[in-house]
Order: C-alpha cells, then structure tokens, then sequence
C-alpha cells in the first residue's frame, strides 16, 4: 500500500510525514523525480528531494516507486528543442542511466515511460520525444533502464486504461510486442484517476487478461475526486469505490500494488485540475481516516 507525497510537505510538515511513515509501506514522489526537476540543466542533477524522500523510505522500511523517466509533461524546455533523433536519445540514455544508477538498489519499481499513448489505443504522436526518436523510444527507454538496474522493476504507466478499452487494448498490444522484440518490461501501471462507481467487472477483466499475458499490474495513482462539498453518501461511495478497487487488486495474482496519488485532502492536484472538485484522499485534511479509509482496512483484514 502506497501513497505519492509531495516534497514540501514532507519537509515542513511534521504530522503529514508521520502519518506517511505509518500507513505505507510504498511511496512515491509526486513530482521531486519529473526530469524537469531532476535535470533542470543539461547533465546537472538536482537530486536533494528526490534523495530525501528515498531517505525516508529507509528509514521507515518503505518501498519507492520512481515516477517518471519519459513522459511528454514536465520534460524540460532544453530537451523539447532537440529535433534531432541520435542526440535526445542520447540525452534520453544520459538522463535515465544517471537517475536510475543514482538510486539503484534503493527504488524497486520505475514508472519508465508514462502516458504514451491516445484514448484510440494508438501511440501518441503528440509528444516530442515520439516526433524526435520514433516509435521506438519506449524500446529504448525500458533498455536503457534496465541496462543501469537490472533488478528494479520495470512499468509502463498510464491512465484511463483501467478497463477494457481500447487505450488498454492498444497498450496491451503495444507491451506484448515489447516482450517479443526482448525488450525488459515487468509490468503496467493503471494510474486510476477515477470517479466513483466505476465498472469493477471491467477493471477486473482488464487485470485479468495482462496477467494472462504475463505483465505485473499496479494501481498506480489512485484518486477518487467528489464534487465539493462532499455529502455524507458521497463520502461512503467513495469509501465503496476505494475497497472495490482494492479489491481487484488483490484478487489478480499479479497486482502488488496499489498507491494513492497523496493520502490527505490537505495535499491534492485534484482541485487543481478539476475545480470544484477535492476530497479525494482516504484522510481529511486534519489527517483524520475518511470512510475510504475504513473501507481499505476492512477489505485488508
Ligand atoms: C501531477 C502532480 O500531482 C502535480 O503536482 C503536478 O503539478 C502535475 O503532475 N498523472 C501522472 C502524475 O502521471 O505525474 C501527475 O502528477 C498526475 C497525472
């Protein structure tokens, strides 16, 4: 169980960070290990929150999942101006081999490329590292990962692909081609960014048949936003939608991990990127246990 925080927060926040040592047993980073913020320059590396929050982990006996290597958002200026396909995949093969290497032995999963592909199942034409390098640079990347830790875990991680759809067939097809070209993928990652009552028989079919495929899954980012102010019955669905997912997790022999994009309503994107919209973490903002919280636990024992 895991939860993405946020490096101001672990800073300055001393009950937001004792919470998180207590509850989890994975975390994340929310934004400390983006390659803007860890590669602001050219081959000069900002490691110092992302390395606190590793620390942490230690020190609470926790898992890190590293979020993200290649992804179209929060890539820095500097790269996006490389139109020419040998020099980013040589920048692409510096930065991965420098972040990976940095924490190797001390992250056990990689979110290697995130959001790559449309809502149609096809490969995103709409970012610049697949305009620059082609198709192939999520065979690249996922090589270049495993070349600088060949025993971290590998995934492939992207949202609304929960269920049976066709951004989930055509990254099924995508990861299976993967492993027959002999590319290192361990697994895919449905982020779960969702409202509540989704189609659980759905999210379990999807987990179902990667996992005949041979992938790990995980939830990876999992949110559940409530139009503010959030009723009481709100509250409970939400708590429902929670322990059902979990659930789906759980039964797939595949799924060891399930993480929540933050864990209190005092730190969200939500609001952020759905105005009007909040309370999506399994505790209030006073880091109290919300129903979502309760459900979980139940579901657990
Ligand atoms: C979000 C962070 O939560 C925000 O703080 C940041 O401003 C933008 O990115 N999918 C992802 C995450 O894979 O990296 C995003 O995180 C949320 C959507």
């Amino acid at each position: 169980m895991g939860a993405a925080l946020a490096a101001p927060a672990l800073r300055n926040e001393p009950d937001y960070a004792y919470t998180a040592s207590q509850q989890y047993d994975i975390v994340v980073s929310e934004n400390s290990f983006k390659f803007d913020l860890i590669e602001p320059t050219p081959g000069k590396f900002t490691f110092a929150d992302a390395d606190r929050l590793v620390a942490f982990a230690h020190a609470h006996g926790q898992q890190v999942r590293g979020h993200t290597l290649v992804w179209v958002q929060q890539a820095p200026q500097w790269a996006k101006a490389i139109h020419n396909r040998d020099q980013l995949i040589a920048v692409m093969r510096n930065h991965i081999h420098a972040v990976v290497s940095h924490f190797k032995g001390r992250v056990a999963q990689w979110d290697v490329v995130n959001e790559a592909f449309t809502g149609y199942g096809t490969l995103s034409t709409d970012s610049f590292w697949q305009q620059t390098i082609g198709d192939d640079y999520l065979d690249l990347a996922f090589q270049f990962a495993h070349e600088a830790d060949p025993d971290a875990k590998l995934f492939y991680n992207d949202f609304l692909a929960e269920g049976v759809n066709a951004k989930a067939d055509g990254i099924l097809a995508f990861v299976k081609g993967m492993r027959a070209r002999g590319i290192p993928i361990d697994g895919v990652g449905f982020q779960g960014h969702i409202a509540v009552n989704p189609d659980l028989v759905s999210y379990a079919a999807n987990m179902k048949r990667f996992n005949d495929a041979g992938f790990e899954t995980a939830y990876t980012e999992v949110d559940v936003g409530l139009h503010l102010p959030a009723s009481q019955a709100e509250l409970q669905d939400q708590a429902t939608t929670y322990a059902g997912m979990l659930n789906v997790c759980l039964q797939a022999p595949n799924c060891h991990t399930f993480v929540t994009w933050g864990f209190t309503d005092r730190h969200s994107w939500i609001s952020s990127q759905i105005p009007g919209y909040g309370d999506a973490l399994p505790f209030d903002v006073a880091l109290n246990p919300k129903p979502a919280y309760w459900a979980m636990i139940n579901r657990l024992t």
